[in-house]
């Protein structure tokens, strides 16, 4: 590996191959069983970027040409004098080729992604690691703190307890469920981002200011997701004062996978213990059917310390696949 490995600027049709088969491969070693992602799914997590999530990629080769390593920076945060990143959080991503590991190659391209983020004005990296996986120790050796547990977990549309198809039709007296696809309609767009805002700091997996949404934050991520031709359902329980109570949002993925990805839950703390998660999940999971007729099954994360949606979850049929270990490195912010 170079000394100092150079970000990609523009990835090529090859670098993404190349991307793709690390990935992949680490994916069978480390989550054996687990599906792995399409290339067109990692094409599109590369290639679509917005003023706020700013990604730099580092794709690293051996003598042979052949993948050795990849990493990910992805820098959050609003436009501004410093850019994407500045004064907030980052998250990285980081992966050696199994036949590459235990080289010393993981510690050089961590300090080289550690210099970047440093450079950009980050106060923060996040990383996640499977538990029980290298990545967990690797990262707990270099200094990374953990800071949130979470259960992965999944349930084929096959296996939804039959009166979970009925609990959508229970009243909930104050309350009414209503749907969007994309971006919130107008009349709702405020008190969605009142509910957004509702959402618990460790289910984001980020620092507070990470999690301070605002109406272009909200636009962007609707945004981006259409670019990379995936399509974000949200079910939202309505009060009869015409605010948000809560919402479920799910990514229905846009290369033909046949797995939906469950966003975030939330409920307004005012309106909280009135069933309203499990009501608005339920509801969610009869329309996904009509919206991607051929999916076969929903994946969500929970943080091991949100009993209530992991209660929730239970209920509705989710099973645990996998858990994980969310962890941070304070950064020295350069003034
Ligand atoms: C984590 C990962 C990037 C490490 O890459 P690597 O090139 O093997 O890392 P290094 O050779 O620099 O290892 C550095 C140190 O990490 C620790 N480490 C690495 N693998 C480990 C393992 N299997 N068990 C315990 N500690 C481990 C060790 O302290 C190691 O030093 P040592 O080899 O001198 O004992 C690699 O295993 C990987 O791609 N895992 C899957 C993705 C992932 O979990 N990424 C981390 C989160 S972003």
């Amino acid at each position: 590996m170079p000394a100092n490995p150079s970000p990609l600027t523009a990835p090529t049709a090859e670098d993404i191959r190349a991307w793709y088969r690390v990935q992949s491969a680490a994916l069978a070693h480390d989550r054996p069983g687990e599906p792995v992602p399409s290339q067109a799914a990692v094409r599109a997590g590369l290639t679509t970027t917005g003023p706020r999530r700013r990604l730099v990629l580092w794709l690293l080769r051996g003598s042979g040409d052949e993948p050795v390593a990849t990493a990910l920076l992805r820098l959050h945060g609003a436009t501004g004098a410093g850019g994407a990143g500045a004064g907030g959080a980052a998250d990285i991503q980081m992966t050696v080729h199994p036949a590459h590991r235990r080289l010393g190659t993981g510690s050089r391209l961590l300090a080289t992604v550690t210099e970047a983020a440093t450079a950009a004005g980050c106060g923060t990296l996040t990383a996640e690691a499977v538990s029980g996986t290298p990545g967990e120790g690797f990262l707990a050796t270099r200094d990374f703190v953990p800071f949130a547990r979470m259960t992965w977990q999944r349930l084929p549309l096959d296996d939804i307890p039959a009166p979970v198809g009925k609990l959508p039709d229970v009243p909930h007296p104050g309350y009414r469920l209503t749907g969007w696809e994309g971006a919130a309609p107008d009349t709702l767009a405020d008190g969605f981002l009142d509910a957004l805002r509702a959402l618990p700091a460790p289910a984001a997996g980020l620092d507070a200011a990470d999690t301070r949404w605002d109406p272009a934050a909200v636009h962007e991520t609707a945004e981006l997701a259409a670019r990379r031709g995936d399509r974000l359902l949200t079910v939202a329980a309505l009060h009869d004062d015409g605010g948000v109570a809560g919402y479920t949002t799910v990514l229905l993925p846009g290369d033909g996978a046949r797995r939906a990805q469950q966003y975030d839950t939330a409920v307004v703390p005012a309106h909280r213990g009135n069933g309203l998660g499990l009501w608005m999940k339920a509801e969610m999971l009869r329309r996904l059917p009509a919206a991607q007729p051929d999916l076969a099954e929903i994946h969500t994360r929970v943080p091991d310390d949100n009993r209530h949606l992991l209660a929730v979850n239970t209920a509705l049929g989710f099973r645990p696949l996998h858990r994980t270990v969310r962890f941070r490195l304070r950064l020295r912010v350069r003034r």
